[in-house]
């Protein structure tokens, strides 16, 4: 699965112990038509994910920077269903073992984006 990630995201998640592919459920079956509600439900998907794999003390870490098309080639990927993103999970490591630029990376500050509302009430 490494070979399906971008060249960045391959540096580093190489070493993780479990990559994931995440794949939205785009089509109902029962009615023969698209799922109008396949983004939002993958993103509770995995968004429940994290939760759970928080509690269980191990770090997940989303990627879009993968092939979509080498995915679907190396994956039986059953129809209704389509790629959507992949994750790496593990166990944290100390920054040490990391190179260089990773390194400075994961040890910089993390900035967050203030949370502006931008609705207005009336
Ligand atoms: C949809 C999505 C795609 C992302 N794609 C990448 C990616 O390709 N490579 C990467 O290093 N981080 C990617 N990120 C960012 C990381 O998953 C993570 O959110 C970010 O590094 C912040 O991590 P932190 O909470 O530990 O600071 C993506 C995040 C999301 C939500």
């Amino acid at each position: 699965m490494q070979h399906c990630l971008a060249e960045g995201n391959r540096e580093w998640a190489q070493h993780v112990p479990v990559l994931l592919l995440i794949v939205a459920k785009t089509f109902y079956d029962h009615k023969g038509s698209p799922n109008g509600f396949a983004p939002y439900e993958t993103g509770m998907a995995m968004g429940n994910l994290l939760v759970q794999a928080a509690k269980m003390g191990l770090y997940v870490h989303q990627m879009g920077g993968y092939s979509k098309e080498l995915a679907a080639k190396r994956l039986v990927i059953s129809a209704g269903f389509e790629p959507v993103a992949m994750a790496a999970v593990g166990y944290y490591v100390n920054a040490e073992v990391l190179p260089l630029a990773l390194r400075k990376c994961e040890q910089q500050q993390r900035t967050r984006l203030p949370i502006r509302p931008n609705m207005k009430s009336q």
